[in-house]
C-alpha cells in the first residue's frame, strides 16, 4: 500500500515537535493523520493552527497513550501503517523532581501503547529520541556510534530505556520497522510565526526563555552556569530548526518503509554546530533587532557541558540536510512570540 494511502499516527500531535511535523506531513501530500494526546503540555487550540496553515486538521483523539481501551480502538478504527510517537514529559529538571512521573508517563505508558499497537499490526514506528542519551561525552561531535553515558536525569533515563525497549522488542520480532531520531535542540517556528512552542506553564528551555524576556514578560533571562570549560563558559548545544526535525519524521516514514531494517536504525538530528548560550542570546539580538537583558545563575542540575551532532548519517541514508540557520531559528521564535503576545491566543 502506498504510505499516504493509509494513516498516520502522531501521538503527542499538539505538542511543539509533533505539530510542526503533522504540518510537514500534509505539506508533503498527507492527509490521513490521527492525532492522540491528552494535552499534559499543550492545548486542543493548535489544530486551529495547523489548520490555518494547512487548509487541514488531522483526526483528533483526547486520551493518553497509557489509555489502554482508547488505543486498542484506535487501532481497530485506523489501522495506521505508520506512527510516530511524540507523547512524552520532557523537562529535565522536572524530572528529577518527579521521577515516577517521567517514567510512568514516558515508559509505562509507553510500555501499554506498544502492546495495543503492535497486538495486531506492524506498522511503522518512529520514536522520538534525544541527544540527551549520550549523556556528558567527551568526544564531540557525537555520531550515532558514540557510546551512551550513564544518563544525566530522569528524562534522560526515560529516553535511554525507551529506545533500549524498542530496539529489543524489534530484533525479537515483536514490531515492524523502528527508527529512533535523536534530536539536538529543536528550535524556531514556523518560518512566517504562524505556529510554534505553545507550553502550559514556564518553558524550560533556552529559546521560548529568550522570547519572553524580550517580550518583557520576564525582567531578564538566567543563563545557568559560566563556568563551564567552554569557549565563553556557557553550555554549547547544536539548536536545529522545528521545521527540519519535522521534515526529517516524513524522510524518516518513507525511509523505514522502503528498506524495512530488521533492527531499530538510529539517526542524529542536529546541524553539526555547536553554538554557547551566549551566542545564542547574540543571534537572536542581532537578527531581531534587540537588546536583551540577562543574569548568570548558578549551574542547573542534569545539564552537559557541551553537545553537538554528526548528521550525516542522516543525510546519507534519509537524504535530510538541515535548511534553516540560527538566524533563521531566531527570527521565527520571535514572530511566533509576537503572534503569541498581538492574539493573546
Ligand atoms: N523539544 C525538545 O527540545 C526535544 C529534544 C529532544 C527530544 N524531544 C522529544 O520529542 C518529543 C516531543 O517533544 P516536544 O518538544 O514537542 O514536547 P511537547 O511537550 O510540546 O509535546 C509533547 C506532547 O505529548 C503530549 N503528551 C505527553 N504525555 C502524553 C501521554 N501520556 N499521552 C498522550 N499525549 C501525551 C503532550 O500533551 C504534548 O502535546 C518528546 O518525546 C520529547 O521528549 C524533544
Amino acid at each position: 500500500m502506498n504510505l499516504r494511502d493509509g494513516y498516520i499516527l502522531v501521538t503527542g500531535g499538539a505538542g511543539y515537535i509533533g505539530s510542526h511535523t503533522i504540518v510537514a506531513l500534509m505539506q508533503k501530500g498527507y492527509d490521513r493523520i490521527v492525532s492522540l494526546d491528552n494535552y499534559l503540555n499543550s492545548r486542543p487550540r493548535t489544530y486551529d493552527l495547523i489548520e490555518a496553515i494547512t487548509g487541514r486538521r488531522p483526526e483528533i483523539i483526547e486520551a493518553s497513550v497509557g489509555d489502554r481501551k482508547t488505543v486498542a480502538h484506535l487501532m481497530r478504527r485506523f489501522e495506521p501503517v505508520g506512527i510516530i510517537h511524540f507523547a512524552a514529559l520532557k523537562a529535565v529538571g522536572e524530572s528529577m523532581e518527579q521521577p515516577y512521573r517521567y517514567l510512568q508517563n514516558n515508559l509505562a505508558d509507553m510500555q501499554v501503547f506498544l502492546e495495543e499497537v503492535y497486538r495486531t499490526a506492524r506498522p511503522l514506528f518512529i520514536f522520538s529520541s534525544s541527544c540527551t542519551v549520550y549523556g556528558e561525552v567527551t568526544n564531540l561531535p557525537v555520531y550515532e556510534q558514540t557510546p551512551r553515558q550513564p544518563a544525566q536525569s530522569v528524562y534522560g533515563l526515560t529516553k535511554q530505556l525507551g529506545e533500549d525497549l524498542l530496539d529489543g522488542l524489534c530484533r525479537l520480532g515483536f514490531t515492524g520497522p523502528v527508527v529512533a531520531l535523536r534530536y539536538f535542540n529543536p528550535v524556531g517556528a514556523y518560518p512566517d510565526g504562524r505556529l510554534g512552542e505553545w507550553p502550559l506553564g514556564t518553558p524550560n528551555n533556552l529559546v521560548p526563555l529568550i522570547c519572553q524576556t524580550a517580550a518583557g514578560l520576564r525582567p531578564f533571562l538566567t543563563i545557568h552556569g559560566k563556568d563551564y570549560p567552554t569557549r565563553d563558559g556557557t553550555c554549547i548545544r547544536d539548536y536545529v530548526h522545528v521545521m527540519d526535525i519535522a521534515e526529517a519524521h516524513v524522510q524518516a516514514l518513507e525511509y523505514a518503509d522502503r528498506y524495512r531494517p530488521q533492527t531499530m536504525e538510529i539517526f542524529n538530528l542536529g546541524t553539526g554546530h555547536g553554538v554557547s548560550v551566549l551566542e545564542a542570546i547574540r543571534a537572536f539580538e542581532e537578527v531581531n533587532n534587540l537588546k536583551l537583558p540577562y543574569k548568570i545563575g548558578p549551574r542547573r542540575v542534569g545539564d552537559v557541558t557541551a553537545v553537538y551532532s554528526d548528521s550525516t548519517k542522516a543525510e546519507r541514508l534519509l537524504g535530510w540536510k538541515p535548511r534553516f540557520n540560527l538566524h533563521d531559528m531566531m527570527r521565527s521564535a520571535w514572530l511566533w512570540q509576537q503572534r503569541l503576545n498581538q492574539e493573546a491566543l
